[in-house]
């Protein structure tokens, strides 16, 4: 079938207009680069708004013992030092300039009674680090960025898909899209292409992403023959909401556990203190009198002189802890765990916590200045993406750069809160910077007419097929099967049962019937971004049958016991050959000797304080 499409050109071509898209277009702009933003959504919805409770960066505000050292260690052991150690460190020390950055442009952070930027306590972090705008931090800095974007001349084409990326040899050339809402096709020739799609968590049933979320920039990248890092790690935040159904998976921001939220059971206990697992001991309050005396101490902005409350464990442990509560006939009425604010009064709540306040008084009819929220895991980011070049973000394929949530390696095993506003600042100004540099020093690619036809016939087929299943039918019931045989607790039964049903669905997908119309039919979007939730699932659950322990997002029942004596010392890596999704385990870099002492100095620091307050570590 000949299709006609339009035709654009471009030096630098960024599909997402999240976070990281934004600041990574920018930058191109501001590089001189002709610049465009593809988006499948629309502009100001993205993920990023989902990152409430703030942006990381060792700013020094709120507590002067903070330093780049202490948030590289933080985010290396919150990762179960499984993190790529060079993206560690540009993050831990280029984070509070983008943070500033971000003020000049507009963004208008909470403020200490001294007038900078506050920071709050999040999970993982040994100092309150997160400089916020009440809870709504990701929409102030897509709103900042959206702005400059608008003033750096980036053209914008809203409501796009992108389906292939366009190569000449080894290198990405471009990218064909349809939109939306017409349906017509679009080809782009670009000089580089930046990722920067986010995550694949509409891929489980109970998620915090919304509809976009469907791996569209992980399924790009694997076909044009990139390599993907670490997929069996995904991260389920601890407090999504359960009840009502209706809106089971919306987050609840972990701000409100930094702003001293407790935990409890169905009968009443505060069960974190039971789940410290043995390389946080010692670093957190062991009794609720000392966690009731951080909280006052923070409350009232002094230097906490205690040990922060488990509930500010790290997410892996959090989620988990809540999954096991659950299982031991624990769980709150629709099955989750108690989080309470209301000792904090409705004032303090206001300011800190509005959102959630308005999110529970209108969609659960709770006031949660007055009665706990029920609060259950949520599937809420990838860890595992896209692997990139520490320095430039440029994929294993020339020219195809990734940054935020699509790429991989700065969260290893877990990622601690608030690292992904701050990953995005960080690696989509160095992903915009040198796609940019590449730009300049090569000629337009010329549109390839054979590869742009092929990619629109394959968008097209699904139309022309005359009877077979409704796509949502499949779309649920794989999104079911995903959850719950590759959820937080996985076995090698279950992972090799969702492997072999993953290729049945897929087979169905290649079925599916979603109409004749190219306008307006969600069936037909339905229906494509089914194939990448199937190869992206297949991705995930082939990478966590391969990792034979549990470590941070990825539990394997039949590989317990004490966690640290499994670690295995590997990163997953998969890539498409022919079609076919393979999988092979390469080692560890080890860690620059400069960095190794900086962690000792910080774990130095850390014992040292734990001795003081009284610990054993
Ligand atoms: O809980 C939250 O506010 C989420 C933050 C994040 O994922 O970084």
């Amino acid at each position: 079938m000949s299709e006609n499409y339009v035709q654009h050109e471009y030096d630098v071509v960024v599909i997402g207009a999240g976070g990281a898209g934004l600041r990574a277009a920018i930058e191109a702009a501001r590089s001189g680069a002709k610049t465009a933003i593809i988006t499948k959504s629309l502009l100001g919805k993205a993920h990023t708004v989902m990152a409430e409770g703030g942006c990381a960066a060792a700013l020094q505000n709120a507590d002067p013992r903070d330093s780049w050292k202490v948030h590289f260690h933080d985010t290396m052991k919150g990762s179960k030092w499984l993190a790529d150690w060079q993206m560690a460190e540009y993050h831990a020390k280029e984070a509070p300039d983008r943070v500033r950055e971000l003020e000049q442009w507009g963004a208008v952070f909470d403020r200490t009674p001294k007038d900078v930027i506050n920071q709050r306590n999040f999970g993982g972090h040994t100092f309150p680090r997160l400089a916020h705008v009440g809870d709504a931090t990701g929409l102030e800095l897509i709103r900042t960025l959206q702005e400059r974007g608008i003033h750096e001349g980036i053209d914008f084409f809203t409501e796009f898909t992108v389906r292939k990326l366009l190569k000449e040899g080894d290198r990405v050339t471009g990218c064909v899209a349809y939109t939306r809402v017409e349906g017509e096709f679009h080809a782009f020739s670009a000089k580089s292409v930046v990722l920067a799609t986010g995550g694949i968590t509409r891929v489980w049933s109970v998620c915090s992403g919304s509809w976009e979320y469907t791996g569209d920039g992980h399924a790009l990248a694997l076909w044009a023959g990139a390599e993907l890092r670490d997929m069996e790690f995904v991260q389920f935040h601890p407090t999504g909401m359960i009840w009502p159904p209706s809106v089971r998976g919306i987050l609840v921001t972990e701000g409100v556990r930094g702003e001293g939220g407790r935990l409890t059971n169905s009968e009443g206990q505060r069960f974190m203190f039971d789940y410290v697992p043995e390389m946080f001991a010692g670093d957190h309050a062991e009794t609720i009198e000392e966690a009731d005396q951080w909280v006052e101490e923070v409350v009232s902005g002094k230097l906490a002189t205690v040990r922060r409350p488990p509930e500010l464990l790290t997410r892996d442990v959090v989620a988990k802890a809540i999954n096991s509560e659950v299982k031991a006939g624990r769980g709150s009425t629709h099955g989750g765990a108690y989080l309470d604010i209301s000792h904090r009064g409705l004032e303090a709540i206001m300011a800190k916590l509005p959102s959630m306040h308005h999110q529970f008084k209108e969609l659960a009819g709770v006031d949660i200045s007055k009665e706990p929220m029920e609060v259950g895991p949520t599937a809420h980011y990838v860890m595992g993406g896209v692997v990139v070049n520490a320095e430039t973000q440029e994929s294993t394929v020339n020219g195809l750069y990734a940054c935020g949530e699509v790429a991989s390696g700065l969260h290893g095993a877990n990622r601690l809160g608030g690292n992904s506003l701050s990953d995005l600042i960080v690696f989509g100004k160095r992903a915009g910077e040198f796609a940019a540099k590449r730009a300049s020093d090569l000629a337009q690619p010329p549109l390839d007419d054979a590869q742009v036809k092929d990619a629109i016939a394959e968008m097209l087929e699904p139309l022309q097929r005359e009877d077979g299943e409704n796509p949502g039918l499949i779309y649920d019931a794989m999104r079911d099967m995903m959850q719950a045989k590759v959820g937080i607790i996985r076995t090698k039964t279950e992972l090799l049962e969702a492997l072999d049903d993953i290729k049945e669905f897929k087979q169905r997908a290649m079925k599916c019937n979603p109409g004749t119309s190219r306008i307006y039919n969600s069936g037909w979007h339905q229906a494509l971004d089914l194939v990448n939730m199937a190869d992206i699932s297949h991705v995930a659950t082939l990478a966590a049958l391969t990792r034979e322990e549990s470590r941070g997002g990825h539990t394997r029942d039949d590989f317990p016991g004490h966690e640290e004596e499994y670690w295995g010392k590997h990163v997953n890596i998969v890539w498409m050959d022919n079609g076919e999704i393979k999988i092979r385990q390469d080692p560890i870099v080890e860690m620059r000797e400069d960095l190794q002492e900086a962690i000792k100095e910080v774990k130095a620091i850390i014992a040292e304080r734990a001795k003081e307050q009284g610990g054993d570590k």
